[in-house]
């Protein structure tokens, strides 16, 4: 196995997975709920080895750079975003992630939005709760259906082929972009659907992939649901258009900035729906994504190749 490593992991995990790491390697955890400031992370990186990281860490070219015995980088989320790739590449690094385990549950909580924001379950509630409901009535608190619906799946890899899995069951029809999978133009796909979902993950193509432009595609009945990455979207022209009743509503797991500060005008849109990044936050997926987690920084620190790498770098 080696010789024991200096591991810094940025946050408590679920599960028991850690100790797998503590038994090998000399790891300190991050004791707070909310991660390390920058200034931390910096000042630790001239002693470490292994960086056990979240979606909320950038792990950038400084940081790299300030962590010249840095060998194994495993970040503990599917999505590498706020990991600088290149620059671990570039110094041999390998860069894990976790694909996989959390694919049906990140699916699940897409159907659960689609489903939440159509049948205006939030909404319902706070009225329920208010005390504002008076008895039963033919208009009240009208939604629309996803069954049958036609349904937009941008990103089409594995949470998007889950999610198809899921509408099928709902007959409804889907369109994608997959030139693979007989897809359609974006255009089209934005200006067929009754909702548009977004699987795709974040790089220079998807920033702001849906902004003014996509989003005056849309139908006038249609929602958009983010389980990506909050900057796929451009925050200032959703909140446009669900304040213009451009679009019928929003359903978000992730916004551009996380969290959006309290005053944002997003906040006020009668029509959006919006969870705290929780695509994945499941006890048993929480629980595999920190086993996979654990496997990679343990191969990476051995010198062998991570199970799952997205530099494919040993
Ligand atoms: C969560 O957003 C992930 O990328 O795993
Ligand atoms: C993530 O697991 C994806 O490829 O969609």
């Amino acid at each position: 196995m080696g010789a024991q490593a200096r591991v810094f992991v940025t946050r408590p995990l679920p599960g028991d997975a850690l100790s797998r790491l503590e038994a090998v390697h000399d790891v300190e955890v991050w004791p707070d709920r909310l991660p390390p400031p920058r200034a931390e992370l910096l000042t630790r990186a001239p002693q470490l080895e292994g960086l056990l990281s979240m979606l909320t860490d950038p792990v950038d070219s400084e940081l790299i750079a300030a962590a010249p015995s840095l060998r194994a980088i495993s970040n503990y989320a599917v999505g590498v975003d706020n990991v600088d790739v290149d620059a671990a590449t570039a110094r041999g690094i390998p860069v894990g992630n976790t694909p996989g385990v959390l694919t049906e549950s990140t699916a699940d909580l897409a159907l659960a939005l689609m489903l939440g924001i159509a049948r205006r379950l939030a909404e319902g509630e706070a009225f329920v709760r208010s005390g504002e409901w008076d008895t039963w009535e033919p208009g009240l608190m009208l939604g629309r259906d996803l069954h049958g619906a036609t349904v937009g799946i941008v990103g089409y890899g594995r949470i998007g082929v889950a999610v198809g899995r899921r509408l099928e069951g709902f007959g409804c029809e889907l369109l994608t972009t997959s030139h693979s999978s007989g897809g359609v133009p974006l255009d089209e796909l934005l200006e067929r659907s009754d909702f548009v979902t977004l699987h795709c993950p974040l790089t220079p193509e998807t920033r702001g992939l849906i902004g003014d432009e996509a989003l005056a595609r849309m139908k006038q009945t249609a929602y958009l649901v983010n389980t990506a990455r909050g900057p796929v979207v451009d925050t200032d022209a959703l909140a446009r258009a669900l304040h213009a009743g451009e679009i019928a509503g929003a359903a978000l797991d992730v916004t551009d900035p996380e969290p959006l500060p309290g005053d944002h005008p997003l906040l006020d849109a009668p029509n959006l729906l919006v969870v705290p990044h929780v695509g994945s936050a499941t006890h048993a997926t929480r629980g595999r994504m920190a086993d996979i987690a654990v496997d990679n920084l343990l191969a990476g620190l051995a010198g062998k190749p991570m199970p799952h790498s997205v530099n494919g770098t040993a």
